[in-house]
C-alpha cells in the first residue's frame, strides 16, 4: 500500500478521532497538499493527462514522447518513485493506486483499468529487447512490442512483472513476486514464475 506522507509521527493529534484515524487538520493539510502538489506536476509534465485529485508523491519520472499519449483517470494515487514512459499509448482507469517505484512503460499500448491496486515495486511493460541475431549486440537489435491490458479490480501483489502482450483480466489478484507471460482469466489468482491460476475468486478451484 502507498505510504502516506501526511501522517502525523507518533500519536494521534487531540483533533483525530480514534488511534490511528487523522483529524480534521491533517485531513485538510493532505487535501491541500495533494491538491498544489498536483498543480505543480501538472505543470512540470505537460504531456501527462492528470485527472482530478490524482495524488502524486514525490520523486516519480515521467517520459512522454511527442505525440504519445499518457492518461491518468480521476483519483489515481502515484506513490513515491514511479517511473512512467509513453512512446505510444498509456492509460490508466479512475482510482487506481500504484504502489511506490512501481514502472508503467508503454512503446505500444499499455492500458489499466478502474480502481486497480498495483503494489509496490510492481512492473509493466509492453516491450522487450530484440536479440533474435548473435552478430549485433542486443542494444543495437532494437525493442519488439504488444500491448499489454489489464481490466478493472485488479490486484498486483509486490514486485510482479507483467511482460509484453499480456491481458489481465477484471477482478484478478496476481501473486508478489509473480512473472505474468500468458493471459489470465478474470477473477483468477495466479502465482508464480511463470505465474499459474491457483484459484478463482469466490472460491471455485481452477
Ligand atoms: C496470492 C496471494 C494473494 C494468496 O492468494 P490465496 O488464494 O490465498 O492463495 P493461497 O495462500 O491459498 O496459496 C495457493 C498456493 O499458491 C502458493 N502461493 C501463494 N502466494 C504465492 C506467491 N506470491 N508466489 C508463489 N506461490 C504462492 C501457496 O504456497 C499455495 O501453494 P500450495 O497449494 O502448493 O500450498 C498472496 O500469497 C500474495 O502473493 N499476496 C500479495 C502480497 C502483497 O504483495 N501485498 C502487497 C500489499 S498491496
Amino acid at each position: 500500500m502507498p505510504d502516506d506522507p501526511v501522517s502525523p509521527p507518533g500519536r494521534p493529534s487531540p483533533d483525530s478521532g480514534t488511534a490511528g484515524e487523522f483529524g480534521f487538520r491533517e485531513r485538510l493539510f493532505g487535501a491541500v497538499r495533494r491538491r498544489l502538489g498536483l498543480a505543480v506536476i501538472r505543470v512540470r509534465n505537460p504531456r501527462v493527462d492528470f485527472g482530478a485529485r490524482c495524488d502524486v508523491r514525490k520523486g516519480g519520472s515521467f517520459l512522454v514522447a511527442n505525440g504519445a499519449v499518457a492518461k491518468f483517470g480521476p483519483g489515481c494515487v502515484l506513490d513515491r518513485g514511479i517511473t512512467v514512459e509513453s512512446r505510444g499509448y498509456l492509460e490508466v482507469g479512475a482510482g487506481t493506486v500504484f504502489g511506490h517505484h512501481c514502472t508503467v512503460a508503454a512503446d505500444q499500448e499499455v492500458v489499466i483499468g478502474e480502481r486497480c491496486l498495483l503494489a509496490e515495486m510492481v512492473s509493466v511493460r509492453d516491450h522487450d529487447h530484440a536479440f533474435d541475431r548473435d552478430d549485433a549486440s542486443i542494444l543495437d537489435q532494437g525493442r519488439v512490442t504488444a500491448p499489454v491490458r489489464i481490466g478493472s479490480d485488479v490486484w498486483i501483489g509486490a514486485k510482479a512483472t507483467i511482460v509484453r502482450g499480456v491481458t489481465i483480466g477484471s477482478g484478478s489478484v496476481i501473486g508478489a513476486n509473480a512473472v505474468v507471460t500468458r493471459d489470465v482469466p478474470p477473477g483468477s489468482i495466479v502465482v508464480g514464475v511463470p505465474a499459474r491460476v491457483v484459484g478463482q475468486r469466490g472460491g471455485t478451484p481452477s
